[in-house]
């Protein structure tokens, strides 16, 4: 099934999930379907709080379909390692129409379980790097709105603000 994703306000988005216990067809299910929904959305990272689930539980594919073997399940991943910098234009799924410059690690490094229950440690650089970060943070209830400069960061937010007022959001 295609989710619907959670838009910026949603109270979801912003409180800390709960870490997956449990590994079953289920869960398997729900990932399958968050993929799904990550396509047809056309982004290549997608947190279980973006479809209104506070689970610890977020999907990434920077090939956005194109090679099944670029599709990782992230179930309570932590950042174990970070090196280097990149400054580059990031969006979110859930604040639709707005991008700015974030500053991450260029190579993360990054501790999780798969789909089954099993740990594993995955390195990534550029991009999937970006990802680790965006898809981690939205599990600890962070927007990539928080890493703005301010002034840019209360733009955006008055923009959404008028949208939703107009019940364009
Ligand atoms: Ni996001």
């Amino acid at each position: 099934m295609i989710y619907k994703i959670v838009k910026y306000g949603a109270p979801v988005l912003e409180k800390i999930s709960k870490r997956v216990t449990v590994f079953d067809a289920e869960l398997k299910k729900l990932t399958e379907d968050m993929f799904e929904s990550m396509y047809v959305a056309q982004g290549v990272g997608l947190a279980a709080p973006q479809i209104g689930m506070a689970l610890h539980l977020a999907v990434i594919d920077v090939s956005v379909g194109k090679n099944p073997e670029a599709k990782i399940v992230l179930a309570n991943p932590d950042i174990i390692y970070v090196e280097g910098e990149q400054r580059e234009e990031e969006g979110c799924l859930s604040v639709p129409g707005f991008r700015g410059n974030v500053l991450r690690p260029r190579f993360v490094t990054v501790r999780a379980q798969d789909v089954t229950g099993k740990s594993f440690e995955m390195r990534g650089e550029g991009l999937l790097a970006r990802a680790f970060c965006h898809e981690t943070d939205h599990l600890n209830g962070v927007l990539f709105l928080q890493h703005l400069g301010i002034l840019k960061r209360d733009l955006i937010k008055r923009k959404i603000r008028k949208l939703a007022k107009a019940g364009d959001w």
